[in-house]
């Protein structure tokens, strides 16, 4: 985890480097600053310029649903979305969004084309996690879409990162750091942690190919 609090610390300083021109500022807390500026000075930084981050320890956010966005990053602002990653990258970045800008961020992104990943993991790891994905009750599907690409406040999985997807199913599973999904803590509770992982491989391979 070392790297991720290097990175977090870059991305503070750059964004303690913020300057007064509103079309190009990375001030967080003006909220004049429009909502694509913001997305390309700050966010960018670790989601990416188009919401699909290269690193995996970011989530991707390119077709995300919009309500699922607004959803998120209010949950962050509000403190009720408070897993460890969550609070330590999030809270202070969403401090000061006006509900203006969360949702030009969200209509923003939700426009975005999800990139395809990479397969990871062999072919009986994608099968079993298909299986768990189609077979579980409730199919995951019931809820994400028969794709994984969400809706309304069912967040887009299909193409999501599987490292992102396994960290979350945990925190859905041990915790109830993320209330708005307490949902997941049935979905999970009798999943082992290889489960977890298949599932979430299968995922990132989605949509189908
Ligand atoms: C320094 C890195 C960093 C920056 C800059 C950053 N984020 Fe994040 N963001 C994260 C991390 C890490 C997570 C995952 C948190 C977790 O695991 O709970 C996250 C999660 C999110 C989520 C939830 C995604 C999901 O699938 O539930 C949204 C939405 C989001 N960020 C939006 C934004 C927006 C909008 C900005 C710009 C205002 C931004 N982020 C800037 C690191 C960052
Ligand atoms: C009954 C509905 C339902 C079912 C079935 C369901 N989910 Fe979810 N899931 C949700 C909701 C609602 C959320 C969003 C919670 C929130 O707002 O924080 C969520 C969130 C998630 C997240 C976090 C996404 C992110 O971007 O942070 C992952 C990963 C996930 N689900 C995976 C799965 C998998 C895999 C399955 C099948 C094994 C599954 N879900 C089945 C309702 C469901």
């Amino acid at each position: 985890m070392k790297s991720v609090y290097f990175v977090g610390a870059i991305a503070a300083a750059a964004l303690a480097a913020g300057c007064a021109n509103p079309s190009r500022s990375r001030d967080l807390a003006n909220p004049s600053v429009p909502a694509l500026v913001m997305a390309q000075q700050v966010c960018s930084n670790c989601h990416g310029v188009t919401g699909n981050a290269v690193s995996p320890n970011f989530p991707n956010l390119a077709g995300q649903p919009e309500a699922y966005i607004v959803s998120q990053l209010s949950g962050f602002k509000n403190h009720g979305r408070r897993d460890p990653a969550g609070f330590e990258y999030m809270w202070g970045l969403s401090r000061s969004l006006t509900e203006e800008q969360i949702q030009g961020l969200a209509s923003y992104y939700a426009s975005q084309t999800p990139a395809r990943q990479p397969i990871e993991g062999d072919a009986s790891r994608i099968a079993a996690g298909k299986a768990i994905f189609e077979g579980g009750a409730p199919a995951c599907g019931a809820c994400h879409g028969s794709e994984g690409q969400g809706m309304a406040t069912f967040p887009r999985i299909a193409g999501q990162h599987a490292d992102y997807v396994v960290k979350q199913m945990l925190v859905f599973q041990r915790t109830d750091e993320r209330p708005e999904g307490s949902v997941m803590k049935t979905v999970t509770h009798g999943l082992s942690h290889d489960d977890i992982k298949n599932v979430a491989a299968f995922v990132q391979s989605l949509p189908k190919r």
